[in-house]
């Protein structure tokens, strides 16, 4: 049976940087998984009303399209998921996914009905526009909250941080970067099955 990848584009830029970076770690992969891709921009859900439902039972209240979603990245060996920065942190689309995963993080840290599974693998793909350091500082915690109530351990995530790209079409012309998102290939290919 191939590893099950899942794909998570979060920008509402269709064929942007973190779109394209993501599509080409797929393509470079595609031999290896099976995949699923998802863009939350074409995704219908609603921000995490801060209820307190799931603290129940892990169950949602909201049955929208993100239930699906959310069982979705549980299943899958491979999570990557990828944000531009917008203000410092990842963008409105991707944040909302992450406080939807309110549900699993009941289930991990009230319920205890949630483990990490040791060999789940995960790739955050950021984008930026600037080049001062530190650019990611504030967005990898944020996206790290997602993985981590997936079941991803830190020590299983790679990390592809894409600096000095603002236009839409700056990864496409960008060595540096594309050598980054086929470095995490690479590694990806490895995964023993
Ligand atoms: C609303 C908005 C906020 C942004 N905020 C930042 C920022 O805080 N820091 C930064 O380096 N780039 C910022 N950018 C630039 C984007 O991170 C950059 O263009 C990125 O490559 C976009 O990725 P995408 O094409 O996948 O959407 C911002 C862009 C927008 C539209």
């Amino acid at each position: 049976m191939p590893k099950k990848l899942l794909a998570i584009s979060s920008s509402p830029r269709t064929k942007g940087n973190s779109d394209s970076a993501l599509d080409m770690l797929l393509d470079a992969v595609k031999d290896k998984f099976e995949i699923e891709k998802v863009q939350l921009k074409s995704t219908p859900f609603s921000p995490c009303r801060g209820c307190g439902f799931c603290e129940k039972d892990g169950e949602c209240i909201q049955k929208d399209a993100f239930i699906p979603l959310m069982d979705k990245m549980l299943e899958c060996d491979v999570l990557v998921f990828a944000s531009p920065v917008y203000a410092l942190s990842v963008c409105a689309q991707a944040k909302m996914a992450i406080d939807r995963c309110q549900a699993l993080w009941a289930r991990k840290f009230v319920l205890k009905t949630l483990v990490s599974d040791d060999k789940k693998r995960g790739v955050f793909i950021a984008t930026a526009g600037q080049t001062y350091p530190d650019v990611f500082e504030h967005t990898i915690p944020v996206a790290g909250f997602l993985f981590n109530v997936a079941g991803v351990k830190n020590k299983n995530m790679q990390y592809v941080l894409l600096d000095g790209l603002d236009k839409k079409t700056d990864f496409s012309k960008s060595e540096r970067a594309k050598e980054e998102v086929l470095k995490a290939a690479e590694v990806l290919n490895k995964i023993e099955n």
